[in-house]
């Protein structure tokens, strides 16, 4: 028999078998046993929390042939069906691929078709998020009007990002992630099943690693045992998870906090060369980060993540070093940049930019108040700090000022435009440069609704209406192709890039 990864063999197949989400459990179950279904639910939350594995115990719930105190009996056909994916009625749509929209496209038709095989057809449209402005319009058409044996639940890791228009029509449930504690008792229910030894401390690292989510503890703990056997201790997983180095953390914070630009980026590619990967040291630095919060702030030693006894006397050093405010900056940027790099692996440059904007929030923090702004920041440092014209302050300010007015009007839009960066303006058009890796980014500002936002501040702020162009800058920051294409494209006196 193939082999089932575990977390697909353990995909909780009953209300109560869901681990926490307690209180969304609970609604759900008792509309189950009042027979008060919604026609939709969005279900909002980190991945590898429940909201698949619940929209699933739902979907049998309304179509079970046997239901048991509102509990699925998972022996039907309709249950098995449905465990198996081969349910008719029950529709996955993953929003975040091409074929997701298309099917959203036929949606508002396909839905008037009664269930062929049970009493409710059910579609669950997970990274609901993902879908362009004119699929939303087409679900939220076929959700305002549903027919009566139709039911949608969407699923989402980024519910800021769904209209308020589609989240006002649907049952909010928001998921949460899981806590080390459900984790670990997860772990040990599993592993006593599967004959798998798997000692404490071993279990607390991988539940700390998850990060709340479930679904990365199972994976971790099927990696583990496909290389270490049945076996597995603290030793084992910092080999798979290839921690890095701790002293080697203890190291680059000392530079960052130094404001060491040289060294920094010297410490970055001696750990890359070793073949860490950059998502992977910034990720880590995140957690010493966290480490040091903790040990600073409470919690104290015993939760200690990634630091360990020896680097106590670093860490005594560097929580004097940052304030409060330091470390959760620090632990944002840090966060954010392994977020850019999830899905541009090997992109040595964004980490360095990532480091020395952590640098560059340590040093402006004593002298306010200097507006760090992303990409500005990094490569200011890159060139040590030049002095800024006055010319560039001014756009920097400007900048600032539209990003401000944006996120007043609407957070989303902010959260994508914030990717970009103001180029210049040359007759009536202001142009806003995304970097290559920003295209998602970049197609999202494009469509009208986000376009109009920033239309309507330009016009506030320059009292008449100007175009805007959105177009892509070299990801390069190296070395000056990036300024050279730009001066070609518009011309000297209007592109001020910092350089
Ligand atoms: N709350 C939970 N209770 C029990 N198992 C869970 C839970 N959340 C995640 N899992 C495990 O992780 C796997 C993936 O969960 P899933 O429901 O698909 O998460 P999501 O849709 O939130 O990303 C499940 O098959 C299960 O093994
Ligand atoms: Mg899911
Ligand atoms: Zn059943």
């Amino acid at each position: 028999m193939a082999y089932l990864a575990l977390y697909r063999a353990w995909r909780p197949r009953r209300f109560n078998e869901v681990v926490g989400q307690e209180q969304t459990v609970t609604a759900l179950h008792n509309a189950v046993k009042e027979k008060k279904i919604a026609h939709a639910y969005l279900f909002a939350g980190p991945r590898g929390t429940g909201k698949t594995s619940l929209a699933k115990i739902l979907a049998k719930a309304v179509n079970c042939e046997d239901l048991q105190e509102g509990e699925p009996c998972n022996s039907c056909s309709n249950c098995l069906d449905i465990n198996q994916g081969n349910f008719m009625d029950v529709i996955e749509i993953d929003a975040a691929s091409n074929r997701g929209i298309d099917e959203i496209r036929d949606l508002r038709e396909k839905v008037r078709v009664l269930p062929a095989q049970g009493k409710y057809k059910v579609y669950i449209i997970d990274e609901v998020h993902m879908l362009t402005t004119e699929a939303f319009n087409a679900l939220l058409k076929t959700i305002e009007e549903p027919p009566a044996s139709v039911m949608f639940i969407l699923a989402t890791t980024e519910a800021q990002k769904i209209p308020a228009t589609i989240r006002s029509r649907c049952q909010n449930y928001n998921f949460r992630r899981l806590t080390n504690e459900e984790i670990i008792n997860r772990l040990n229910v599993i592993t006593a099943d599967n004959g798998i030894n798997l000692d404490e401390e071993a279990a607390l690292l991988i539940a700390r690693r998850a990060s709340g989510s479930l679904r990365d503890a199972l994976s971790v703990l099927d990696q583990l045992t496909s290389y270490k056997g049945q076996v597995i201790n603290k030793a084992d997983v910092l080999d798979i998870l290839g921690l890095v180095d701790n002293l080697f953390l203890a190291r680059l914070l000392d530079a960052v906090i130094a404001g060491d630009t040289n060294n920094i980026i010297k410490l970055l590619g001696l750990a890359i060369n070793e073949g860490k990967e950059a998502r992977q040291i910034a990720e880590e630095m995140s957690l010493y980060l966290r480490d040091i919060m903790l040990y600073a702030y409470g919690g104290g030693v015993a939760e200690l993540l990634v630091a360990t006894n020896e680097l106590l006397p670093f860490m005594d050093r560097q929580k004097e070093a940052m304030t409060k405010d330091d470390i959760i900056n620090g632990l944002q940027i840090m966060l954010d940049t392994g977020e850019r790099l999830r899905y541009r692996e090997g992109q040595r440059f964004l980490l360095e930019l990532g480091f020395l904007e952590l640098a560059q929030a340590f040093t402006t923090s004593t002298k306010l108040p200097t507006v760090p702004v992303r990409e500005e920041v990094g490569r200011e440092s890159v060139q040590n700090f030049k002095q800024k014209s006055e010319k560039d302050e001014a756009k920097e300010i400007l900048w600032q000022k539209i990003l401000a007015n944006v996120k007043e009007i609407k957070i989303p839009t902010h959260a994508l435009l914030s990717q970009g960066n103001l180029l210049g303006a040359k007759d009536n058009v202001v142009y806003i440069g995304f970097k290559k890796g920003f295209k998602f980014h970049k197609e999202r500002m494009e469509e009208r609704a986000n376009k109009e936002i920033v239309a309507t501040v330009l016009e506030e702020i320059f009292n008449r209406q100007v175009e805007i162009e959105f177009i892509f800058i070299d990801d390069e920051y190296y070395n000056d192709i990036m300024v050279k294409k730009a001066i070609e494209f518009f011309g000297e006196e209007i592109v001020e890039i910092n350089d």
